[in-house]
């Protein structure tokens, strides 16, 4: 199995459908999703750019994301429909709840979606999802660690592979993987709120979990019970009060 992306091999695979207008491959790169923003006006509308390596891979909060050549998913896709700041949280969250989806479809393990968007097993970090928005435009990145062995990884993280026992042909990954996606975002177009709450209620690691948030403007304590339209979290206080906590004031959940 040749062990490099190829642009001909995702492509070949991937149904008729709103992602994928154009694939474009890339060998060592900055980070996937500055390339994104920073080729605006060449790119297409569903773009997706996948590269061999990052020098500067980045999550939430300007976390670095390992990026070891050749062997993880590093994936920017491009919506360039203009976003109200609503849709832009569904999206992030729909990346991650429908990444969940296909692992445990494709691979059968009882992966679980961290909110607001790492995808887990059993405490390990298998991926992380981040969105970034300008001007009502998206680069929507996924990391995912298929490949790596635990020495090429941080701690508390798996990869496909580790799980697996065997190593991932990344090609098929990538045209599987966007092939579900597109489904996920035809079901949340039709009926936004419906369609994510569906996919959280099935892999929500922290439903009816006890949990201490860090946020922004102080410790938040409780209980999580739901999801908001807006993709905030719901959660139960020990005094009996509701407290809607946002993605975007969270820095950490234990
Ligand atoms: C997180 O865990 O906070 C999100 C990690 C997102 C990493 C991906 S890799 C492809 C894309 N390019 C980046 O620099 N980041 C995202």
């Amino acid at each position: 199995m040749s062990k490099r992306l190829n642009q001909i091999k995702i492509k070949k695979r991937i149904k008729p459908g709103t992602i994928a207008s154009e694939v474009v491959v890339l060998d060592n790169i900055g980070s996937t999703q500055d390339y994104i923003f920073e080729n605006l006006d060449s790119l297409k509308d569903g773009a997706v750019i996948v590269a061999e390596n990052q020098s500067n891979g980045y999550g939430r909060m300007g976390r670095v994301w390992h990026s070891s050549y050749e062997r993880g998913l590093y994936m920017s896709i491009l919506f360039k429909g203009v976003f109200s700041p609503s849709r832009y949280s569904g999206l992030t969250m729909l990346g991650s709840l429908s990444l969940c989806r296909y692992l445990r479809l494709e691979y059968g393990f009882d992966f679980k979606m961290r909110w607001p968007n790492d995808v887990m097993f059993k405490g390990d970090k298998l991926a992380g999802i981040l969105a970034n928005m300008r001007d009502g435009v998206i680069g929507l990145g996924f990391g995912v660690n298929i490949n790596q062995d635990l020495s090429e990884l941080p701690d508390m993280a798996t990869s496909v592979f580790l799980l697996k026992g065997e190593e991932i042909d990344r090609n098929v990954f990538i045209s599987n993987f966007l092939n579900r996606f597109q489904e996920d975002l035809k079901d949340w177009e039709a009926e936004p709120f419906r369609h994510l709450r569906k996919l959280w209620l099935d892999f929500a690691l922290l439903k009816g979990k006890e949990i201490t948030a860090s946020t922004s403007s102080g410790i938040i304590r409780g209980t999580v019970e739901d999801i908001t339209e807006d993709c905030g979290l719901i959660i139960r206080g020990d005094m009996g009060y509701k407290i809607v906590l946002s993605a975007s004031e969270l820095i950490k959940i234990r």
